[in-house]
């Protein structure tokens, strides 16, 4: 097993980085945590209140696309280990400027490789077996499944259909050129959707909660047939924390919450949840609220991901079921209207609501 001492964490303000660094601090007493956020509208450090050990994480407000404070960082801090969470993750976000997601999540991944490389392998800061580059991406590298496709596996060929998706896949890419090109020791991981406490309120969840919470309508994309694989963030994180531990170098691993409902069925989940946590709302029933608009652009339908390598070799699990995981997240966005006050007010985030929802006939 991999001991880590010091551990460059990218993203980590944002929804699973903070959930990750949480875990990590209560996980292991030793590790020490640099988190390299930019802050964009997706990170915040309202996220990183009240942390287990603050001792033992250091924030740094910067870019991984900036190459100066990377390096800086690494020698100073003596980094064995990156996570890299960094990246612009909204596939409609994607649909209207894929920009953003261009620089960070291919020149950033860059950027971080280089930096690395230079530090792990020219200078031979530490032994070969003590260093680790651990790349966070997505299942959406995968595209879509049909009806009775086999779910995605660490050995189905890529094919994004996103600006986002195809960003990330870019990013898979480089990372495993570095390990065969440099025998920079990495590993990768592709996860489904996640979903739990810190998670920004325009993906799906997080987005139906918060319209309920004030009686707007809840939009649907499409028929709402499009499936999805969902996984607590807190599995996700114990994933993570497998791989670094035990994983071999050079693997993928594809992680997932073997859930597959529909989106309106989760959705309308979430909405019966809702009527039990507040029967004398004036919204109940919160089904009601739902709506269907026109469809994302370029849709994938359906994803699912096949976890036997990951429980065999490492020994993981989900430990979270689907309806108790619900239920416990709504809980904590009801328990923390401070958090979502704060971040709907955000003129950035009414811009979004504006520019996704208004386009769709729908009033956000
Ligand atoms: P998020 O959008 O909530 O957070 C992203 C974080 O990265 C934010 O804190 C943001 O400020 C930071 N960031 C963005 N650009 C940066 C830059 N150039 N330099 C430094 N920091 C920057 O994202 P998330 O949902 O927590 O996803 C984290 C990672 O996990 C991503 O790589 C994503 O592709 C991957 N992932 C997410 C899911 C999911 O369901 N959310 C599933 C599988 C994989
Ligand atoms: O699969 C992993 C991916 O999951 C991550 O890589 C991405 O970073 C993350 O954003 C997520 O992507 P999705 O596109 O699946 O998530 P999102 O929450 O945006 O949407 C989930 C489903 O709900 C998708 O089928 C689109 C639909 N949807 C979404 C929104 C925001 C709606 O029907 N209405 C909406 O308003």
């Amino acid at each position: 097993m991999r001991t880590m001492k010091n551990i460059l964490v990218t993203g980590g303000a944002g929804f699973i980085g903070a959930n990750f660094v949480r875990f990590l601090l209560e996980q292991s007493a030793e590790t020490r945590i640099v988190n390299l956020d930019a802050l964009t509208y997706a990170g915040s450090l309202e996220n990183l209140k009240d942390l287990p050990s603050p001792e033992r994480h250091t924030f740094v407000h910067g870019n991984i696309c900036d190459r100066q404070l990377v390096d800086h960082l690494l020698r100073a801090h003596q980094i064995d280990t990156i996570v890299h969470f960094a990246a612009e993750t909204h596939v409609d976000r994607s649909i209207q400027d894929p920009g953003p997601f261009i620089q960070t999540n291919i020149v950033g991944t860059y950027t971080l490789l280089e930096a690395a490389r230079q530090y792990w392998l020219v200078e031979k800061a530490f032994p070969h077996h003590a260093v680790r580059f651990h790349h966070v991406s997505t299942d959406e590298v995968f595209g879509a499944l049909k009806p009775g496709d086999p779910p995605f596996s660490e050995t189905t060929p890529y094919a994004p259909n996103s600006p986002y998706a195809a960003s990330k896949a870019a990013s898979d890419h480089l990372v495993r050129a570095y390990y065969h090109t440099f025998g920079l020791p990495v590993t990768i991981s592709n996860c489904s959707n996640n979903y739990g406490p810190f998670q920004f309120p325009e993906k799906l969840l997080p987005l139906m909660i918060t319209n309920a919470l004030e009686g707007k309508p809840l939009p649907i994309y499409g028929d709402g047939q499009q499936i999805r694989d969902w996984l607590y963030v807190g599995d996700h994180c114990e994933a993570i924390y497998r791989i670094l531990e035990k994983g071999a170098v050079g693997e993928t691993y594809a992680i997932g919450g073997n859930n597959q409902p529909t989106n309106l069925m989760l959705v309308e989940t979430v909405c019966a949840i809702l009527d039990e946590e507040m029967p004398d709302s004036p919204h109940t029933p919160h089904k009601a609220l739902i709506q269907h608009v026109p469809d994302r652009p370029g849709h994938d339908r359906r994803y699912a991901m096949d976890i036997t390598k990951i429980s065999g070799e490492l020994g993981w699990q989900p430990r979270q079921g689907l309806g108790s995981g619900l239920a416990k997240t709504v809980q904590w966005y009801l328990a923390n209207q401070a958090w979502i006050a704060a971040i709907r007010q955000q003129q950035d985030y009414q811009r979004w609501l504006e520019q996704n929802y208004q386009k769709r006939g729908h009033k956000p």
